[in-house]
């Protein structure tokens, strides 16, 4: 199979590090270049952390485009109480050599997915406003773009910064309306999926035993990780909800889900930002969307992940 052409869209965050530097490694995926957006930290901050990463794994040719600094609507949400006042805590990361590429990323965006030979696919790692952007801006780039995967909501699993809404959808509710009612295929990785695949509990000593740099930088942000899982849910056993996204994408055949109708509530006084699963298609609305729900083997996901992260920053990688 040639690779899958992919734009990353993306928040770091340390779980957005894990999908980004996976999907570098990964031979299954062609990464076109990144977009940032307002998210887990203000923009100026997830793009300085997404050039410290693509350098950091050796790949700093690749274009990294600052997208839209607040969600459509909305205001910005940032989480630092999560992620730490990096965003990429747990690491003394260096400096970045090179600021972002020239141009915004909506606009890298439309012209990559206009201008590519293949079908693109879209890896959505945050709230979803540079994607609803593009689609307002050029809808017929979705006769381009293969599939969209994001990293986002939660039904059977509930929400995890309201009892009803997961971070990405909640920051940007309107956005991901847009992604889901685009008519284009949309697989989505929500809690419900992320949470059966949490990392080992002690996953970051595992990482440790590796001695290239973009490992130890992976066990020390896994191991912030785990503190924090500690202090908020009482286990170290942490779900790297993004890589997990990724992880859907290049090994589908350990994930499993519903194609059914998806929408997303943008006015409930309880409940905006719920991604509402149709699961058992009761509202007779077409199917809109792969829900994943599952993995089949965890263990399985971070044993591929660490074996590829180890190839990054390696001779030939
Ligand atoms: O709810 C988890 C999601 O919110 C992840 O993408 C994490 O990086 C944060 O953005
Ligand atoms: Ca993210």
């Amino acid at each position: 199979m040639p690779p899958i052409p992919v734009i990353i869209d993306t928040d770091p965050g340390q779980d957005d590090a894990f999908a980004i530097l996976l999907a570098l490694a990964a031979p299954e995926i062609d990464v076109l270049g990144l977009t940032t957006v307002a998210g887990n930290m203000g923009l100026p901050q997830t793009t300085d952390n997404a050039r410290r990463i693509v350098e950091l794994a050796g790949h700093g040719a690749l274009p990294v485009h600052a997208g839209c600094a607040r969600p459509l609507m909305r205001a910005p949400r940032p989480v630092p109480e999560i992620h730490g006042e990096t965003g990429i805590d747990g690491w003394d990361w260096a400096e970045a050599a090179e600021g972002p590429a020239p141009g915004h990323g909506v606009d890298f965006i439309i012209d990559t997915v206009l201008a590519h030979p293949e079908p693109v696919t879209m890896i959505l790692l945050g709230p979803q406003t540079n994607f609803a952007m593009a689609l307002r801006r050029a809808p017929e780039i979705a006769e381009n773009i293969a599939r969209v995967v994001f990293m986002g909501g939660g039904y059977f699993e509930g929400g995890n910064m309201t009892p009803a809404a997961e971070y990405n959808i909640l920051v940007d509710p309107e956005a991901a309306r847009i992604t889901l009612g685009s008519g284009i295929p949309v697989t989505a990785v929500p809690l419900d999926c992320t949470h059966n695949c949490a990392a080992p509990v002690g996953w970051s000593e595992v990482l440790a035993r590796h001695s290239q740099p973009v490992m130890q930088a992976c066990a020390g942000m896994m191991e912030f990780f785990e503190r924090y899982g500690n202090a908020k849910h009482g286990t170290a056993s942490r779900p790297l909800h993004d890589a997990v996204a990724v992880a859907a994408l290049i090994w589908p055949e350990l994930f499993e889900g519903r194609l059914c109708p998806v929408d997303v509530e943008c006015a409930g006084e309880l409940t905006t930002g719920m991604t509402v699963v149709d699961w058992l298609r009761q509202t007779g609305k077409p199917d809109n969307c792969l829900w994943l729900n599952g993995c089949s083997d965890p263990q399985a996901v971070y044993d591929r992940m660490e074996a590829a992260l180890a190839r990054l920053g390696q001779p030939g990688a």
